[in-house]
């Protein structure tokens, strides 16, 4: 079900065009935060680059090789030394859903999404 939901989202959005879009938008308004900017700080370019497509890549849907093990191991450092904890997801969670409506996203579908992320909490925390 959620894979069918999300080729819908992929669908709506036009594709990849339009996530490509999605990730520029979402990433600037990561880095204009700065409660958020300083776990990036010692991610290298390419690093960073991969991070927001494969970010994207399972919010939307698309075909994704991340389990939550791999999250939980990509996310480990950043709970371990930089403190990284709910109000950090919050904000991201928060930055996405501004992202979407800036889209145009239809509100149900934005829903859906968030719910889709919200399965990742406890495996990004590392609880
Ligand atoms: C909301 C759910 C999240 C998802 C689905 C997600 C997804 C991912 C993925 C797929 C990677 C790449 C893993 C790899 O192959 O190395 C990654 C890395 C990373 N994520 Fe997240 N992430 C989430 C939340 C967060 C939050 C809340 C932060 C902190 C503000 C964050 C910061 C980072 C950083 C800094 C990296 C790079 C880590 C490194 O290179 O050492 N992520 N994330």
């Amino acid at each position: 079900m959620t894979q069918a939901l999300n080729l819908t989202l992929y669908e709506r959005l036009g594709g990849a065009p339009a996530i490509e879009a999605a990730v520029d938008r979402f990433y600037d308004r990561i880095m204009s935060d700065p409660s958020l900017a300083h776990f990036f700080d010692r991610v290298s370019m390419d690093k960073q680059r991969e991070k927001q497509k494969a970010f994207m890549t399972y919010v939307f849907g698309g075909p994704t090789n991340y389990s939550g093990k791999s999250l939980r191991i990509a996310h480990q450092r950043l709970v371990e030394e930089y403190g990284l904890k709910d109000s950090h997801f919050d904000s991201v969670v928060s930055h996405l859903r501004s992202t979407l409506r800036e889209l145009k996203v239809a509100p149900e579908t934005i829903k859906e999404v968030v719910a889709l992320v919200e399965t990742t909490r406890n495996d990004v925390l590392n609880r």
